[in-house]
């Protein structure tokens, strides 16, 4: 992930973007212990402390100093350094492009290798639900078993092949030419292996100027090193599919003698037809970015705020019908664990032992305003990354959306007799959190990564001209309760601070809407609501959050779509310093994801993987995805900074259900399509579960790997040179 570490973020945002992510703290002890936990990681041999111990020191060499402050100064001085060294891309960097000039792991320690050579690819994955494939309902991690897998003879295109190194400001620029099948369905395969020390990347595609994808990386391993497949359904952008496109793929990578992980990634897309009939929106007619237009320039088009101005100028088809403005939307930096910030009133609160914290507060609301008028917001699901807290929750079982982060949804159809009123009309995307006085407002963190744009659906005639009244928007400033209490000890010192957020929304826009295919009232509604527990202890060291965000989406009008959304997160981290210096960091996170989606929505629920089943007329009504994963890890260092250890453990279950149109009652979970419950011990799946259609099938990748043996070599000490989570300006509840 972009970070304001340079080593992971040197060049990306160009220009005056850049400066902001290159302004850095390293005050914080604790932010000092997110810094060296990567520093350590780099070295760290996870499970094995015999190998630790003789492992010489790579990691460890890394200037860690039990004084907190001392290896600060050392740290910043160090990455300073880096900063300039890799101002510009390295004859290191270009170098290790060729894969026989990759760099070796050389903190791989003997006995580590002898074990690497028996080891086999550890596969990384998401849980998810099956996308459809020409030949069924197909795994979205790939792991074959479902119907068999991919038979030959498949309409595929290969967009991608491509090693990302150094990558940072050097996008993979390609040309698609659509194949000569008929299809009506594209499905992407994003497949990446990769050996050596890394951070966990992020990844954005765009066709020209419109973002269609985001996701990440997991962090690599020891050679043979880790591999993941992501499968996405991405048939609402046939409006793409059906003509050349240029592929922009952004994955900022850097490679040094000490990150050495390249991603080698390779894309193809499977173009089929299909007859399934879902309630999903047909695709649209039409797709408007609203980014910062740099495909032409062969360069990548996302906003970086507050720092841009995330403001389109638009001149609106005059035919439309109907109009969804779609948000891809993460935080990174300081604002990578937004949903940990503190107050902005007490970003010093424990200044004075853990250094300042990361503030304005932990909400965050995304607006869509058109003409300055807000038209809907996003709350956005907290993704939590594959090195984010702790890198043993993450592996091999990646958390929910960090290899497919999911857009929001806002239908803007009340807002089309406005647009389609010859005249150009602005779009702006902002970011807002919590200022110093608590009031909601634009701006704050840094480094908000956004792109919109709007699928619209034409009428048949272009000469037809859509007409109405004037959106009527009824937003009433959000409701916010905020409470916060500081426990000092009897010198004045602060010890404990606990913070309590909670923010309640509801807005409504309507309007009369007539086009050439229907005229009536449409309207557009979200009820919103966030609490956050924060309790900040032991003088700034220890964090946890206890969150709830909740909303209900729903248009109406000729088209119904409506999405209820649940995602509640509980993340307890605890950091200890003996007076040796030994340094334990311990984080148990629990998060949920339910998600019921009903009617048109743009983008593929996973339905359609399951047609013709019992229901209604399209089988189902509506989809609901409902998981939760919960894990624990630690990781360990001695004082003199010559031994670390870590280990881990997660299980998720995932449960995917259609509910029968015809909603029976007492059938509010619906019928269960797809059911998975894994689980993973020390970087090892112990247990993978999973049922299609109530019938049991096949495990998952993980635990395919598992039966050859991972068990063992894992057990024996593999799970190496682990680059935790990248660094965080802030508390180090973000390694
Ligand atoms: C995982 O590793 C830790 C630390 O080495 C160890 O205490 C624990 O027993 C291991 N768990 C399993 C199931 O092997
Ligand atoms: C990436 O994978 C491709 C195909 O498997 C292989 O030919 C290439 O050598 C790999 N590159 C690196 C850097 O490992
Ligand atoms: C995905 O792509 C990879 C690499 O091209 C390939 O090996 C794999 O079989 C594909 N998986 C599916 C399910 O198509
Ligand atoms: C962003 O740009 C729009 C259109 O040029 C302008 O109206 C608006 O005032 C700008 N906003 C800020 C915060 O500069
Ligand atoms: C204690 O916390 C308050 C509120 O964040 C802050 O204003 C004050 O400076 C802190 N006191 C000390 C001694 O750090
Ligand atoms: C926070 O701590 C740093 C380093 O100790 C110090 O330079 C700075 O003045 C402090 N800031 C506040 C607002 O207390
Ligand atoms: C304040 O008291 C705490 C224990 O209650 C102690 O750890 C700390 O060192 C003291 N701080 C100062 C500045 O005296
Ligand atoms: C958070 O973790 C600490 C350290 O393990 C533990 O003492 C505390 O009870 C935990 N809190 C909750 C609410 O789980
Ligand atoms: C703490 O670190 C020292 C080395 O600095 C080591 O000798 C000692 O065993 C460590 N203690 C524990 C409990 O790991």
């Amino acid at each position: 992930m972009a970070s304001p570490d340079p080593e992971k973020h040197p060049l990306i945002d160009g220009g005056n973007a850049a400066l902001p992510t290159l302004r850095r703290r390293f005050s914080s002890p604790l932010r000092l212990l997110a810094y060296l936990f990567v520093f350590l990681a780099v070295g760290l041999v996870v499970f094995s402390r015999i190998q630790t111990t003789s492992c010489r020191g790579s990691v460890l060499d890394a200037s860690f100093s039990p004084n907190a402050v001392t290896a600060a100064k050392h740290f910043d001085h160090g990455i300073v350094e880096l900063e300039r060294a890799t101002a510009k891309p390295s004859s290191h960097g270009i170098q290790s492009r060729s894969p026989t000039d990759t760099p070796a792991d050389t903190a791989t320690p003997t006995t580590a290798t002898t074990a690497t050579a028996m080891a086999t690819v550890l596969e990384n994955f998401e849980v998810a639900q099956p996308v459809l494939m020409p030949y069924g309902p197909a795994d979205s991690d790939g792991s074959p078993g479902l119907d068999g897998g991919a038979p030959p003879g498949l309409c595929t295109v290969l967009l991608m092949r491509h090693d990302f190194a150094w990558s940072y400001g050097s996008p993979f620029v390609g040309n698609y030419t659509p194949p000569s099948c008929k299809f009506n369905r594209v499905v992407l395969n994003f497949t990446v292996v990769s050996y050596g020390r890394q951070f966990d990347r992020l990844a954005l595609m765009y066709f020209g100027d419109t973002e269609v994808w985001r996701t990440s990386t997991a962090e690599p391993t020891v050679p043979p090193g880790i591999r993941w497949v992501y499968l996405k359904d991405t048939t609402e952008y046939l409006y793409f599919w059906r003509s050349p496109q240029t592929v922009i793929f952004d994955l900022g990578n850097l490679i040094d003698d000490k990150y050495t992980g390249i991603f080698n990634t390779t894309l193809t897309a499977t173009f089929f037809h299909s007859d399934v009939a879902t309630d999903a929106a047909p695709p649209s007619d039409l797709i408007i970015p609203i980014s910062a237009r740099q495909g032409a320039n062969k360069a990548v088009s996302q906003f970086t705020l507050p720092q841009q101005n995330a403001t389109n100028t638009i001149s609106f088809p005059r035919n439309a019908r109907r109009a969804v403005f779609s948000l891809s939307t993460c935080g990174q930096a300081s604002e990578e664990f937004w949903w940990s910030n503190v107050l902005e009133s007490d970003v010093y609160a424990f200044n004075a032992t853990a250094g300042e914290l990361p503030g304005y507060s932990p909400f965050r609301e995304v607006q869509v305003l058109i003409d300055g008028q807000l038209a809907g917001v996003e709350w956005p699901f907290p993704v939590i990354f594959t090195g984010g807290v702790s890198p043993g929750l993450h592996r091999p079982i990646a958390s929910t959306e960090a290899f497919d982060l999911k857009e929001h949804q806002i239908d803007i159809t009340a807002f089309l007799p406005l647009l389609c009123d010859g005249n150009p009309h602005t779009f702006t995307i902002v970011v807002a959190g919590l200022d110093y006085d608590n009031d909601l407002t634009p701006g704050g963190g840094e480094s908000w990564y956004v792109t919109g744009k709007i699928f619209v659906w034409l009428d048949d005639d272009p000469a037809s001209i859509t007409t109405g009244s004037a959106p009527a928007i009824h937003a009433p400033a959000p409701a916010l309760s905020i409470a916060r209490s500081l426990l000092q000890t009897a010198n004045g010192t602060n010890e404990t601070l606990v913070y309590d957020t909670a923010v309640q929304r509801s807005l409504l826009v309507t309007a009369r809407v007539v086009s050439q295919a229907a005229a009536g009232d449409v309207s557009w509604s979200q009820t919103l609501s966030y609490t956050n527990r924060g309790v900040v202890s032991a003088f700034g060291y220890n964090q946890l959050n206890d969150i709830l965000i909740r909303g209900t989406d729903e248009a109406n009008g000729p088209t119904h779509y409506r999405s209820a959304y649940t995602y509640p997160l509980f993340a307890n981290q605890t950091y200890t310093v003996a007076a040796q210096g030994n340094l334990t960091i311990w984080g148990h996170v629990r998060q949920g994801k339910q998600v019921e989606t009903e009617g048109a929505s743009v983008f593929a629920t996973g339905l359609e993987a399951f047609p013709g089943s019992a229901g209604g007329k399209f089988g189902y009504g509506s989809a609901v995805l409902d998981t939760t994963k919960e894990g624990t890890a630690v990781f360990e260092q001695t004082g003199d900074g010559k031994s670390s250890t870590g280990w881990g453990d997660a299980r998720q279950v995932f449960r995917f259900a259609g509910v029968s149109t015809e909603g029976v009652l007492g059938d509010e979970l619906g019928t269960e399509l797809y059911w998975r419950s894994v689980e993973a011990v020390n970087g090892s799946v112990v247990r993978d579960e999973k049922r299609v259609a109530g019938k049991a099938v096949g495990a998952g990748a993980g635990a395919a790997a598992a039966a050859v043996g991972r068990v063992d070599t894992i057990g024996k000490g593999l799970f190496a040179q682990v680059p935790v989570r990248g660094t965080r300006e802030g508390k180090g509840g973000g390694v």
